[in-house]
């Protein structure tokens, strides 16, 4: 199922919510929402699922005007951000739960309903655990049986409020490879909401980042990373080293700053904002150099370089603990810097970058 958001509108009180989205997603594509707390994301999510009705603004899905629409009309599979399986039913009952309170017309019998749960619980890998009730469970399988409720209904639209937010690093790890073959094997078309930069990347087709109720940028990971739409956007993606710099023809120049890897920009002549992120920077052993190094830290596979300049604390780069560049780094050695990648942004065109939008046409195949 295609999902047309039009300049969608929503405010809560004062609260402007959603300012004007505009996003197309395309049949059987994985969209994730990235963005800071606040930014919309859940609201967006429950107005496609018929939950919060918006403002202004068009919601088409399929050609259908989904708005005229009631949320039990809709064939969504939502798993919500604070998702809470029913405490007194086992697993079974859960999954089963969307099939068993369909009006009776339309209920499939009971031996349809329980062999479509053994084949959701088998596909969910959690096959041993229907008799189970949801404090018996872990918090991974818990997420399983969650979204094992969301596809029981077979929705054509899956929508997924950060179902992986409260479970450790490596579960949520194992949990994305194992919900992006689910959606592949299902076909459906499914936008998933997170904070998380590297969960978005590795799972979804296409990223959009939000802030402030806007689309900020759509894109594919290396798109979002490499060249970000506006300075919201590369301060999100970790850029943290703000440094300002002259633009003449293109061209970045900055005191104690080698730009000769940056490609030429079309900006206009006039003070712009260098935005780099700490990986991308190496520091370059200069005698006078601009920055002294005041602190080194190891991660373990990170090196952490603290600088400081003139005395007055700047920022840190990192660069990993093995390169041989790193060996001749100690602290008070003078360095200057040689970025490998970056963002430029003319400085008096802050709030208001041409560039903002979708970046990229939808991709197909997933690249892990
Ligand atoms: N029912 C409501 N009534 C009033 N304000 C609301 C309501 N729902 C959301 N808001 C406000 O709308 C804004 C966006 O909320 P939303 O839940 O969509 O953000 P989010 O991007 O999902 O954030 P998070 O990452 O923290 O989940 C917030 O400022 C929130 O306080
Ligand atoms: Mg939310």
């Amino acid at each position: 199922m295609s999902i047309i958001v039009q300049n969608m509108t929503k405010r809560f009180g004062r609260t402007e919510v959603l300012r004007g989205i505009d996003l197309t997603i395309e049949s059987g594509e994985l969209v994730a929402l990235l963005g800071p707390s606040g930014s919309g994301k859940t609201t967006l999510l429950k107005i496609i699922a018929g939950l919060e009705w918006p403002d202004a603004g068009r919601l088409q899905v399929e050609g259908a005007d989904w708005l005229q629409l009631a949320a039990q009309d809709r064939r969504i599979g939502f798993v919500f951000q604070h998702y809470a399986l029913f405490p007194h039913m086992t697993v079974r009952d859960n999954i089963a739960f969307g099939l068993t309170v369909r009006p009776r017309a339309e209920r499939p019998g009971k031996a349809v309903i329980d062999a479509k749960v053994d084949e959701l619980l088998e596909f969910l890998q959690i096959a041993p655990l229907g008799e189970r009730y949801p404090l018996q469970l872990s918090g991974g399988q818990r997420q399983r049986v969650a979204l094992g409720r969301a596809l029981a209904i077979q929705p054509t639209v899956l929508l997924l409020d950060e179902p992986f937010g409260a479970l450790d690093a490596a579960v949520r790890r194992d949990l994305r490879q194992w919900l992006r073959g689910v959606h592949d094997a299902t076909g459906s078309t499914t936008i998933f909401v997170t904070h998380d930069q590297e969960e978005a990347f590795e799972l979804a087709d296409r990223v959009v980042v939000m802030g402030e109720g806007r689309i900020e940028q759509i894109g594919h990971a290396d798109q979002i990373v490499d060249h970000p739409a506006s300075p919201f956007v590369a301060r999100f993606m970790g850029a943290t080293i703000e440094l300002p710099v002259t633009l003449t023809a293109g061209r970045a120049e900055g005191e104690g700053l080698d730009l000769s890897h940056l490609p030429r920009r079309a900006l206009p002549d006039g003070p712009a904002t260098l935005f780099l992120r700490p990986a991308d920077v190496t520091p370059v052993p200069t005698a006078n150099g601009r920055w002294r190094i005041c602190r080194l830290t190891s991660t373990g596979s990170l090196l952490r370089v603290d600088l400081d300049e003139g005395g007055t604390p700047g920022f840190s780069v990192d660069l990993p603990r093995r390169a041989p560049q790193a060996r001749a780094l100690t602290v008070g050695t003078r360095v200057n810097l040689a970025p490998e990648a970056g963002a430029l942004f003319s400085t008096v065109a802050e709030r208001s970058s041409p560039a903002r939008g979708d970046t990229t046409q939808p991709l197909k195949e997933h690249s892990a």
